[in-house]
Parts: structure tokens; sequence; C-alpha cells
């Protein structure tokens, strides 16, 4: 029977609990990477955790001799490189850091490949990102748009496309690079401007926050559900030939345009007032059981402490070459479906939070006035 052994670095992030779910369902060996921490940062994959075909292993991209050892042991018929600092605003804190795992980090994944001698038997799939496009030259951006980034983050990815493509051509290894647009769902970093939005109108409506702080809500994305981007991350392994692929849903919607829905799926209807640094949502009505005295109140306003230096405003992706090729579907889930999911998850998350809090400051004070001991 054909081997199929899968390595994932980055296993314990939004994309990498949603691969090996994948391929754990493919009938995969999978193997994840991951990082020696006093923190448990494994809520995403606690749930595979003792399953018989899912194994971790510890490591890092920082370090090319662990790499090694796990890939000489692991012996993955095919590796997914998602590991990163995949912060922009982040990556102009801490370039240094940035460059070494996103940029110098893909290539000691390449390089233990060689030096475990599989460069013939592995396919190799790295994270890339729309990010490349940056200052966008061309819109919407597919396979031939000149590269431009825009931010420390940007600049080390474009290393990490640049030297797989030099690793397919020197040495022929079948490695290529997913130019990956944004991709969301409920188990987003909470600091990435999706999540961001979707917890805040949980806890909004819900009475746990009262205002949201935002920086540019002029900034377009193409928004699509990470749950479907995986899919096309295993399908360009699968092809016939090593190649790029853009994945995209090839429709593009406004930061504002997100908070305006997200808010609305929580029950809050908003109304945009002011330009800039002065713009402000206002509830101007309720829906549900959404408290009623949120309305006439500014709910979301915009800071200064989350622009960026250089911001990327114009992210647009054409997904032709993927579903002609792939015959993968980038319209599975519409944008207006992602929000769903992920407001929906949030208000479920929010109000579970609320329950439980209650029931501590309800215990603490049955404790202090002795109705139970
Ligand atoms: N994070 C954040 N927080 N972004 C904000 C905020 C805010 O409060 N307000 C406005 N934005 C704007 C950012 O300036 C940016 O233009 C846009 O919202 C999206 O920001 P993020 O959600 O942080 O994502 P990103 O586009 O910078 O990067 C993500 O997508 C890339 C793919 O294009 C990350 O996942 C990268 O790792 C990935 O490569």
């Amino acid at each position: 029977m054909e081997r199929k052994v899968a390595l994932i670095t980055g296993v314990t992030g939004q994309d990498g609990s949603y691969l090996s779910e994948f391929l754990l369902d493919k009938g995969y060996e999978v193997h994840g990477i991951i990082r020696r921490s006093s923190v448990d940062y494994r809520e995403r994959i606690a749930h595979l955790e003792g399953k018989q075909n899912f194994h971790l292993h510890f490591g890092d991209l920082g370090d090319s001799m662990s790499l090694v050892k796990v890939v000489g042991k692991v012996r993955p018929t095919e590796i997914y490189n998602l590991a990163a600092q995949s912060h922009v605003q982040v990556s102009f804190d801490s370039p240094e850091f940035t460059a070494d795992v996103d940029a110098t980090g893909v290539l000691r994944v390449l390089e233990a490949v060689r030096a475990c001698g599989l460069e013939k038997e592995c396919r190799i799939y790295q994270a890339s990102t729309s990010e490349l496009y940056g200052k966008v030259e061309e819109v919407p951006q597919n396979e031939n748009t000149p590269f431009h980034p825009y931010s420390p983050y940007a600049v080390a990815k474009l290393y990490g496309f640049w030297i797989v493509k030099e690793y397919r051509e020197a040495y022929d290894m079948f490695c290529c690079s997913g130019i990956l647009f944004n991709h969301e769902s409920e188990r987003r970093g909470e600091t990435f401007v999706t999540r961001k939005i979707t917890l805040a109108a949980a806890r909004i409506s819900q009475g746990l926050q009262d205002k949201l702080y935002l920086g540019n809500l002029d900034s377009l994305r193409d928004w699509g559900y990470a749950k479907d981007y995986v899919e096309c991350m295993w399908l360009i392994l699968q092809n016939k030939k090593a190649e790029d692929f853009v994945i995209a849903t090839g429709v593009q919607h406004s930061v504002r345009e997100f908070v305006d829905y997200a808010f609305k799926h929580a029950g809050i209807q908003l109304e945009f007032r002011g330009e800039g640094l002065n713009e402000v949502g206002v509830c101007v009505g309720v829906t549900g059981n959404t408290n009623p005295e949120l309305v006439g109140k500014t709910l979301v306003a915009v800071s200064e402490d989350f622009y960026r230096p250089t911001d990327v405003v114009n992210l647009w992706g054409d997904p032709t070459k993927a579903r002609a090729k792939l015959g993968w579907n980038p319209s599975k889930t519409s944008f207006e479906d992602l929000v769903k999911i992920m407001v929906e998850s949030d208000m479920a998350k929010v109000a579970a939070e609320g329950a439980a809090a209650k029931v501590r400051t309800n215990l603490a004070e049955y404790l202090e006035k002795g109705i139970v001991k």
C-alpha cells in the first residue's frame, strides 16, 4: 500500500489544525512539529491528541538540527510548511525574528529534506501569501502579477517563495507555494482583524465590552474560509506538476463592511459617521435579545495604534488557475456565511464564558456568606 505520511509545521495554528483533520480523514499518518513552550498553546489540536494516526514532535524552524531529526525519523511523503511569525503588524516590531522564521526557516526545511536524502520522495508545500503583492501593481492579482512586498513580514515571505522555486529548479524537487489570500475561521487568532471584530461584536452585544477600536477601515481584503483553503493545499501537492497557485475567493470587501456585517449578525445595526481617525460606528438599532440601551452609543472607533507604517490596502485574488487546474471550488463558503460562522461561534463562546464567570461570582459570594462551605 502507498505510504501517506504528512509532516506539518505550524500544526497548532488555524490552518495546521484544519489540515490535520483533513489529512486524517484522507487516511494519512499525520505528524506535527510543535515548539517547546511553558505556556499551553495546543487548544486547536487538543481534540486530535491521542488519535492513532496523529503524532507530535518537538522542533523549531529556527533550529536546523531539530528539523533534520524529525524529518529523518518520520520520513514524510508530504511536508506542509505552515509555521511562521504570521502577524504583519508584529513584523514591524520583530523584523529579525520574522526574517529568521519566515525566510531562513523555509530554507532549513528544504535543506532538512535534502540532508535526509528525501528530495525525490517528499513533496513540499510552502505557505506563501498575498502579502507578496503588497503595494499592488495590478487588481485583481494572479500568479503573473508582479510582487511588491510592503512589510518586513512580506519581504521575509518573498524569500521563502523564491527559495522554494529555486530548489524546484536547481534540484528538481517537488516543492510549491500556495499564494493564499486572507483566510479566516472560528479558530483565527484573536489579534487578526476579522476575529477581533467578531469577538468584540459578541462581547458588546452581551454587555461584556463597551467599544471596539480598529485601524484602517478602508482596507480591502479577499477573505475566504480556512477550512476550504486547506483542501487546496493538499490538491497542490497531488498535482502532476510542481507549480505555484493563488488561493482566493475572487470577492473583495472592506474592513468596514466586515464590521457592519458582523455586528448585524450579533443583533446590532451600525451607522458609520465621520472620516479617517474621527470615523465612528454608532448603534442605530438592535434586534433579538440585544440590549436596547446600546442605541445611540458609539461602539466602534478608530485608533492610530492599529495603523501600520506601510499598509497593504487592496488585495483581491484571481483563483482561475486553481479552479481550472486543480478543480478547486473557491466559492464554497461565501463572505456572508464566513462572517455568520465566526459570529455564531463567538456568540456561543462569550455566552459560555459569561455563564462560567457568573457561577464563579455566585460561588465566591456563597462562600463569603457561609451559604456553602
Ligand atoms: N490586525 C488588525 N487589527 N488589522 C486591522 C485593524 C486592527 O485593529 N484595523 C484595521 N486593520 C486592517 C489592517 O491594517 C490590514 O489592512 C487588514 O485590516 C487585515 O489585517 P489582518 O487581519 O491583521 O491580516 P493581514 O492581511 O495583515 O495578514 C493576514 O493575511 C495574510 C494573507 O494575505 C495574515 O494571516 C498573514 O499571515 C497572511 O499572510
